[in-house]
């Protein structure tokens, strides 16, 4: 009777230990401590992204049985702020760091205080110079999105639609423009492409006035649309917004100058948040383009998991932005990044900015 208390003891002791051991299918119950650095939390799209990141690296857990641990500093927009984040993330020793910069020139020197503590960088969102990239190899990435991409899918929306942007029928395309923010790669590259694909289907364009600086903000973009509306009237065809924010601001000085969406006026954003597809179906927006915060935060997080197994990485991995013209088109689906090496990100852009 004793041997078989001994027995059953020993049995349950192992099944324990089998248990404790499994914990998912490939970690081991270890805690990895991740550092996030967000430009600023205030921001409609960034805060789509941060939600999902933080879903996502809990799905990791729940598969793998790891631990990570979140730590995410809200850059309120100031550079010096953010730099003093991450140097703490360095500071406590994370396991890896990524970074949506304030001003991605900070990228190099970021990259080499993370480099002597050997903590591994993801930076997202804003791109930076292929040379930053260069810095550390195999432990530096950025994932994102081609923001020539994006601009390109803005002009091509106007350019499919029945006046070609061209309501008043005059043979050419009046517009202006509502510019992010002047230190974001995404609104230079989107104000360049977007009229650049108008130019690409030989369709004639006039820009109204220099783009307005609005700061990917829904409250400016109003305030300049209402301006631009008083000072150019009927004139005015279409409104290139570079993100979705500053396009609703738009919409809303638009309709309040009596004015329709569709019918005297074209009015296209970037990123298909929520308050723009709202707008989308009734009509009220000519289109958007999916800004994937969906796959780009779930490669982000795939990309530092690999560095914190001490993998290398490779240098880009590229989301691909989806034209919107319907409730459909922004659906949310796994999709598989591109990779790129510094090598061929440079021969891309020597190629592109010929
Ligand atoms: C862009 C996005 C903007 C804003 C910006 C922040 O990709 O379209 O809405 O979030 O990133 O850097």
């Amino acid at each position: 009777m004793k041997s078989l208390k001994y027995l059953v003891v020993a049995f349950l002791a192992i099944f324990l230990v089998a248990c404790g051991a499994k914990g998912g299918d490939s970690g081991s119950g270890k805690t990895y401590n991740v550092g996030v650095a967000i430009y600023k939390f205030d921001d409609n799209f960034m805060t789509l992204y941060r939600e999902e990141l933080e879903n996502y690296f809990g799905e990791l857990s729940k598969k793998t049985g790891d631990k990570y641990v979140l730590d995410i500093q809200d850059g309120k927009q100031d550079q010096a702020t953010q730099t003093e984040q991450i140097n703490n993330f360095i500071a406590q020793g994370k396991d890896v760091i990524l970074a949506n910069l304030v001003d991605p020139t900070a990228a190099g020197s970021i990259i080499n205080s993370a480099k002597s503590a050997n903590i591994p960088v993801v930076l997202i969102n804003r791109e930076p110079e292929v040379s930053e990239l260069e810095i550390w190899p195999g432990k530096t990435s950025y994932v994102g999105a081609d923001a020539t991409q994006s601009g390109t899918f803005q002009g091509e929306i106007i350019a499919a639609t029945d006046s070609k942007g061209d309501l008043n029928g005059d043979g050419v395309v009046n517009y202006i423009t509502l510019f992010g923010d002047p230190a974001n790669v995404d609104a230079q590259q989107r104000t360049t492409y977007s009229v650049k694909a108008l130019e690409d289907a030989g369709i004639k364009k006039a820009a109204l006035a220099e783009p307005y600086l609005a700061n990917w903000d829904t409250a400016k973009g109003q305030e300049v649309t209402a301006s631009a509306l008083e000072q150019f009237g009927d004139k005015l065809e279409v409104v290139f917004a570079n993100n979705d924010g500053m396009a609703v601001g738009a919409v809303t000085a638009i309709k309040a100058a009596k004015r329709t969406v569709g019918k005297d006026i074209l009015v296209v954003g970037v990123d298909a948040i929520p308050d723009a597809m709202e707008l989308l179906a009734k009509g009220e927006l000519t289109g958007t383009v999916l800004n994937d915060h969906f796959n780009q935060s779930h490669t982000a997080a795939n990309v530092a998991v690999k560095l914190m197994n001490g993998e290398d990485v490779e240098s880009y991995y590229w989301v691909d932005y989806v034209k919107v013209t319907k409730k459909e088109d922004s659906e949310l689906k796994e999709a598989e990044p591109r990779t790129e090496t510094t090598k061929e990100a440079k021969e891309r852009y020597a190629k592109r900015d010929k």
